[in-house]
């Protein structure tokens, strides 16, 4: 994999600086920073079998906007962050994937962000893209300025879902066995991607991804969430983000490896699907 994306932005103060955004300055993004993204947006590869083609879709504040909502939960911006999938479990994971590491470069040049998966006017945005029939938008997110100041918007759903806060590590990483939490001491120097995984943002700050220790593996599993309730599985998208945090902070620190699907030592527990692996190769 050609990874070429890594060494464009810096990624623990990027991972940790990023947070959702939505409350922007009314300002279309300039052409300098739209090259720059979509030049960025070309360069990204995932460990998924599916490819994710990112499109910028620009919209008038004051015209067609206002039907290209968001019900209100996102303020000022006019540019968004668009991609049209087929409903399979490999896209949307690809689709977090490809989706956050854009998110995380736009973030490293400024730009606000915020994942929707629930409060946007999917139908206008289907018509805006000329999805087909065995399409879907699952994900949109505005991109632009911040403002200086969060809106009422940003601060109700920040308390509403907790923003600030992510789960313990002994409810989300396991050594062995889900039985057995991984002390981060023994994580040696897995501790970093597994704090950068910590960090990442999830539908509703959920958090689904559980992370198990196996060997010189680590299994990622998703805790069903979202379950049947929406017609995608948003928790696939959800473990998609998480995987490209790790796999950002494995290839920062150098550790080597490869993201591989196996059913050899794949524990079956209630409620939890298992995803892919990383495999550590000495
Ligand atoms: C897949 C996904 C879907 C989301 N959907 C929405 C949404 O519909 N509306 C919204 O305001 N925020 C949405 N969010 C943002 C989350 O609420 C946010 O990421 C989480 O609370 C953590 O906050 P942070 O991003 O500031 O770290 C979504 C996030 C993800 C990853």
């Amino acid at each position: 994999m050609a990874n070429e994306f890594i060494g464009s932005f810096p990624i623990e103060d990027t991972i940790r600086g990023r947070k959702s955004i939505r409350t922007y300055k009314i300002q279309s993004l300039i052409e300098e920073d739209k090259e720059k993204l979509l030049d960025f947006a070309q360069t990204i590869t995932s460990p998924f079998s599916s490819d994710i083609r990112l499109q910028l879709l620009h919209r008038q504040q004051g015209t067609d906007n206002e039907k290209l909502g968001t019900y209100g939960v996102i303020k000022g911006a006019s540019d968004y962050i668009t991609a049209v999938i087929q409903n399979t479990q490999e896209d949307l994971l690809a689709l977090g994937y490809s989706m956050e590491v854009f998110v995380l470069y736009a973030s490293s040049l400024g730009l606000g962000t915020c994942w929707l998966g629930g409060t946007f006017n999917r139908s206008s945005f289907i018509k805006a893209l000329q999805c087909k029939e065995n399409e879907i938008i699952p994900i949109v997110s505005p991109i632009g300025y911040p403002s200086e100041r969060l809106g009422l918007n940003d601060k109700m759903f920040r308390t509403f879902a907790q923003s600030a806060k992510r789960n313990p590590w002994d409810t989300m990483f396991f050594d062995q066995s889900f039985k057995k939490p991984l002390n981060p001491e023994n994580a040696e120097d897995y501790r970093f991607p597994l704090d950068m995984v910590r960090l990442a943002p999830s539908a509703s700050n959920k958090q689904p991804w559980r992370i198990i220790k196996n060997g010189h593996r680590w299994d990622f599993y998703k805790k069903r969430g979202y379950g049947d309730k929406l017609k995608f599985d948003m928790d696939s998208i959800d473990l998609g983000i998480a995987v490209s945090h790790f796999h950002l902070a494995v290839m920062e620190k150098d550790l080597k490896g490869r993201f591989v699907k196996t059913e050899e030592g794949i524990q079956q527990e209630q409620g939890l699907d298992y995803l892919i692996s990383w495999q550590e190769e000495k």
